[in-house]
């Protein structure tokens, strides 16, 4: 007799429903339902330090290594974007377990990218540069200008924003200027890091780049920038600083370069003791795209985030890594610190707790006003002879030249490229150089008064010539595109424009030339032109911002962030350190204005220079120190006969040690009506007045007479008085 094996009736009924059951499962694609394990890190009430801690508690080795490596986010080698990459510059795995997000990554500072056409069609608001945002010396705006880029990456999905960059200019002929904030730590570090507080409003993660003293792209990726550390402290490192103290981004990206011959991303000196101990940094380093080079020297010197893992000679974190943590090569508490670092930024900048939301509504038009707020403040007027401007709108025939300005207004290149809402005005090659949709012949025809206004190519100089001379207002655009991965040459206007400008200047003296360009331009027909006006790379609104200021509607009042030197001779290197070089920082702190006040050079245009259409006086300059505090002050008089925004500026220097250069202490931006008088009160941060003693780790004021200057720019300082320190308690 066979023997059946029975079931009792429960068992065989429970069998029956649980193969149901993964049945069920099965075609729902979905695991057999678990009961959920609590994750109490997901309550916002919770400090960020604990909701990490809670759940790095909760990982596995695995999910460790996967929070600390990124990936591609659009086809790269052959392999198309994966699917959970929105699609942009980087994207890190989400682990869903844990309910952390994939970590979407965008670039960058001056609007949101689409760099390899992802998305195709998807356009954004370009900012004005970099350069253009740090000449309004207006912190608030820059805060407005960050929000709006943080608005649109969040609308559109992503919650990390990879900018701004805060990298100091050394030479003027560095391709990414533009993008960066000019040449002094105290601007650059006020503007960048109220750029970083408007994008994070947004509830995503700011990255502040290219940390650092990555102020070249000539060699950019194996050159060494050397500098005596305590040099960097008081320059590069510390518009880092005032950046982060000001701003507190949630990620910091490791640059390309080395300094003094270590790797960026494997900087001990940089990542760990400087950003991290000496500033206690609480958030996480990324790496740039393909600046990695090493596993355990990395992981170890600071880096917590290999980034776009596909662009580095080989994927350095991942199984390499997990096999060093396995081996103690890199002990495990260093690898729970990286992915600590990473979900306290993801938990504290709100991405978790409130992602974005793709796919709603952009304001373009809100936007496009902020855009033009800055082009407006940030536009220089750097020469107006007898008052050739604001133009007078009696003028019977207006002609423009040159720049497609009859299109739009030109922008910088690389991977901060913005492609503009409402499509590229003029794609020009090699580039491609893109022209934003803002047309300054048709915003100077709007406001032109009727004249009758004629654009003319530039490229043919006898018909500018020929129509200069017939026109009673010339205005003619000038360029110079510049862009990520490639330096000017020099300081040239590129393709014979100083010759077209010579030849219309002296066909026509009511010439006025607007530039747009990357930064600093030798002008060898300056005197020849009527006026001159820097308009940098304007953005959205840029025809606009420039029609109105050629015809006084706004009064400029922008000021240089950055020296405009005569011509290279100038500058401590008068060529571009080649590739695979070192470059040799040997001016150390003295940077811009410092070098040229040190080596008494005249500069063209001085950092801090702006004119008005109006005049400033300045008078009661006073400054009382404590022990605690030195506070500066003085009264500002609108001597003119227009409203006008004036940029006061104090600069500091040591009274025994001539040696020693002026350093920017502080400044107000003041609206004064005519005839208006405003007091104007500075407090010193203490790390201008002080040095940095390597030696010590610290900085240290040295007591001794202190002399204040201000006025109206760095070569401009009519006003003078002093203080002396004795006992200065609170050392920086
Ligand atoms: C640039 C970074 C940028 C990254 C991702 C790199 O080439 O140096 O500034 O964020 O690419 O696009």
């Amino acid at each position: 007799m066979t023997r059946v094996k029975r079931r009792s009736g429960i068992a065989a009924n429970a069998a029956a429903i649980l193969a149901t059951i993964l049945l069920i499962a099965q075609h729902a694609g979905a695991q057999p339902a678990q009961p959920e394990a609590p994750r109490p890190w997901l309550d916002p009430a919770l400090a960020p330090e604990i909701r990490a801690a809670m759940t790095l508690e909760a990982m596995t080795l695995d999910e460790k290594i996967r929070l600390v490596q990124g990936h591609v986010a659009f086809s790269f080698r052959g392999k198309p974007k994966a699917d959970a990459a929105i699609g942009s510059a980087g994207y890190v795995e989400s682990i869903p377990r844990l309910g952390i997000p994939a970590l979407q990554e965008t670039d960058a500072g001056l609007g949101v990218t689409n760099p390899r056409n992802v998305r195709p069609g998807d356009e954004a608001t370009p900012l004005p540069s970099g350069l253009a945002i740090a000449a309004t010396f207006d912190p608030a705006l820059a805060e407005r200008a960050g929000a709006v880029i943080g608005a649109e990456a969040r609308t559109k999905g992503f919650n990390v924003l990879l900018g701004p960059g805060a990298n100091l200019t050394r030479d003027p002929r560095n391709g990414r200027n533009f993008e960066y904030a000019g040449e002094d730590p105290l601007l650059a570090g006020v503007i960048v890091g109220a750029t970083i507080r408007g994008i994070q409003t947004n509830h995503i993660i700011s990255t502040i780049k290219h940390y650092a003293l990555n102020a070249q792209e000539t060699g950019r990726e194996v050159l060494s920038a050397n500098i005596d550390p305590l040099a960097a402290r008081e320059s590069d490192l510390l518009a880092f600083e005032f950046a982060i103290e000001r701003g507190r981004p949630h990620a910091v990206m490791c640059a390309y370069n080395r300094v003094n011959g270590l790797y960026s991303c494997e900087n001990d000196f940089l990542l760990n003791e400087v950003l991290k101990r000496k500033w206690s940094y609480p958030g996480f380093v990324m790496s740039d795209w393909g600046a990695v080079h090493s596993t355990e020297k990395a992981a170890l010197s600071g880096l917590d985030q290999e980034s776009a893992a596909e662009t580095d000679a080989q994927a350095y974190f991942g199984s390499t890594l997990k096999a060093a943590v396995e081996t103690n090569k890199v002990p495990l508490g260093r690898l729970n610190d990286m992915a600590r670092r990473i979900l306290r930024s993801m938990f504290a900048s709100g991405i978790v707790d409130d992602p974005p939301k793709p796919g709603g509504l952009i304001d373009y038009g809100l936007h496009a006003q902020t855009a033009q707020a800055v082009a407006e403040q940030g536009l220089v007027l750097l020469r107006n002879r007898d008052r050739a401007l604001p133009l007078n709108k009696g003028l019977r025939r207006i002609v423009v030249i040159g720049s497609h300005a009859d299109k739009g207004v030109l922008s910088g290149g690389g991977s901060s490229q913005v492609i503009p809402v409402g499509g590229t005005a003029v794609r020009v090659f090699p580039g491609p150089q893109v022209y934003d949709p803002s047309s300054p012949l048709k915003a100077i025809e709007a406001e032109g008064g009727g004249a009758l206004v004629d654009y003319v190519e530039g490229d043919d100089v006898s018909r500018a010539v020929e129509a200069a001379k017939e026109a009673d207002g010339v205005i003619i655009f000038a360029h110079q595109w510049t862009t990520e991965g490639r330096d000017a040459p020099d300081l040239a206007l590129p393709d014979n424009q100083d010759d077209l400008i010579a030849a219309v200047a002296g066909a026509n003296q009511k010439t006025v030339v607007v530039l747009e360009t990357g930064g600093p331009v030798r002008m060898p027909w300056l005197s020849l032109t009527a006026a001159v006006i820097e308009a940098w790379y304007p953005g959205a609104r840029g025809g606009e911002a420039i029609a109105r200021t050629l015809f006084g509607e706004v009064n400029p009042s922008g000021r240089l962030p950055i020296t405009f030197p005569a011509d290279e001779s100038q500058l401590p290197r008068a060529t571009l350190t080649p590739q695979a070089g070192v470059v040799n920082y040997f001016e150390g702190a003295q940077v811009g204005y410092k070098w040229f006040d040190q080596n008494a050079i005249k500069p063209l245009f001085p950092f801090g220079f702006g004119l008005s259409y109006t005049a400033f006086d300045y008078t009661g300059l006073t400054a009382t120190s404590s022990e605690s505090s030195i506070t500066v002050s003085l009264d500002v008089k609108n001597v003119g006969t227009r409203p006008g925004a004036d940029i006061p500026q104090i600069y500091l220097r040591r009274q025994d040690d001539a040696a020693l250069p002026i350093r920017l202490v502080g400044w107000s931006r003041i609206l004064l009506a005519p005839g208006e008088m405003r007091h104007m009160t500075v407090t010193i941060d203490s790390r201008l007045v002080a040095h940095f003693d390597v030696a010590a780790g610290d900085w240290k004021i040295a007591p001794g007479r202190y002399i204040i200057e201000a006025g109206a720019n760095a070569r401009d300082l009519s006003l003078k008085t002093e203080f002396t320190l004795t006992a200065f308690r609170s050392n920086p």
